[in-house]
């Protein structure tokens, strides 16, 4: 098994066939890091999905007898991680100590009935001789009773879900995988789990601030002892809702219209030499869009009318965006209708709900676009084109 410092154990598992991760499609798969610090004590750190007990144990047995573990910390509740805890603690450490927030406390016994937990009310900060692991309750990063874990004597955080990546690989660490994938699932990840959460995920990062850390193991994907640097200020400017100069338009379109009205402001967008990705949300997960959006400054939704109503598929993706809370947008709505319309109106009201400021424009045209209307959806492109450039 994987060492991250001496005594200090990834006994994790890596599951390379995960496709959909409540409802956020994970292209490359994920791993459930699950660590064990063996000194004086021997503490182990979060277990792992149920379907993958077998393996986890099978890893933890490479190392130590589990009859020989004094602790088990649930950082989080959330069955990715605690998944495997009952059974583990049943069968194979019934001696050991299981340690929670009060939250977390409350959650796994929710799920899983009555264990016997101590919290880290009683526990702040456990001593294995040699080792500490000082527990900071991060509530609302992802549940709220995430925490996160920290070994003063090895700079190490385990950081739980923060500064994860949906990343199945070989590699342990971030220096052993491919750069361009890795970031682009850092960022995914952000994107589509932690968005919506910045305020709590923004404290935890306030609350390290002066702690000195080498390696930050979280509980997803690689562990970063390379480029903690480059991770902290990704998610330091996510916080802050950083945007660029760059328009995404999600669509769908029953006949072509409003496909070609999407194609035309992406004209006239790129005509300002400004960064554009149109998306039809029938051929793309939402999850990849709301990736992209991220850092994009405009976000503009057509959608056809379909019975005086929005697109099943953009409403579909309107809900989720919304849900998602993405900071510091402009955007539009725009489409087409046969003999009445109403998505744009939907729309509209969907946008503002997420937070968007909305910019007004008339693109809302019947059956099928005119040169002049085609000519309009160019010029609106020009105009917010110019629009995020300020
Ligand atoms: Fe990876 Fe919130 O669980």
């Amino acid at each position: 098994m994987v060492q991250l410092k001496e005594g200090i154990h990834w006994v994790g598992v890596v599951d390379w066939d995960i496709k959909n991760f409540h409802g956020y499609i994970t292209h490359r798969g994920t791993t459930y890091n699950s660590y064990l610090l063996v000194s004086d004590k021997i503490a182990l750190v979060d277990t792992v999905k149920a379907p993958f007990y077998e393996t986890w144990l099978r890893h933890i047995k490479q190392i130590v007898d589990p009859k020989k573990i004094d602790y088990i910390i649930s950082n989080h509740a959330e069955p990715d991680h605690s998944g495997s805890l009952k059974k583990f603690y049943k069968e194979e450490a019934p001696q050991a100590t299981i340690i929670a927030t009060e939250r977390g406390q409350k959650i796994i016994t929710k799920y899983y009935g009555e264990i016997p937990i101590t919290t880290t009310k009683e526990i702040p900060e456990l001593s294995l001789g040699g080792k500490t692991l000082s527990f900071v309750p991060v509530p609302m990063a992802h549940w709220p009773d995430s925490m996160v874990s920290y070994i003063p004597e090895d700079k190490i955080l385990l950081s739980n879900d923060a500064f994860g990546q949906h990343l199945a690989s070989t590699g342990h660490f971030d220096d052993e995988v491919d750069q361009q994938k890795l970031w682009h699932e850092a960022e995914a990840y952000y994107a589509n789990i932690l968005m919506p959460l910045r305020s709590a995920v923004g404290r935890a990062i306030k609350a390290l601030d002066g702690v000195p850390i080498e390696i930050i193991a979280p509980s997803h994907g690689v562990i970063w002892r390379k480029d903690l640097e480059g991770i902290l200020n990704r998610y330091v400017r996510w916080v802050e809702g950083y945007t660029k100069p760059k328009v995404v338009i999600p669509y769908d379109s029953m006949w072509n219209s409003t496909k070609t009205m999407a194609y035309a402001i992406a004209e006239g967008v790129a005509s300002e030499g400004v960064e554009c990705r149109v998306y039809n949300v029938t051929a793309n997960h939402r999850s990849d869009i709301i990736t992209d959006i991220l850092e994009a400054k405009a976000i503009l939704v057509g959608s056809p009318t379909l019975n005086n109503h929005v697109y099943p598929s953009v409403a579909e993706f309107l809900a989720y965006m919304r849900g998602l809370k993405p900071m510091n947008k402009i955007g539009a709505s725009f489409g087409s209708y046969g003999w009445a319309g109403g998505a744009k109106r939907f729309v509209e009201e969907q946008m503002k709900l997420a937070g968007i400021e909305l910019i007004e424009n008339d693109l809302d045209f019947a059956y099928k676009p005119t040169e002049d209307e085609w000519q309009k959806c160019y010029d609106f492109g020009v105009m917010v084109a110019k629009k995020v450039k300020e």
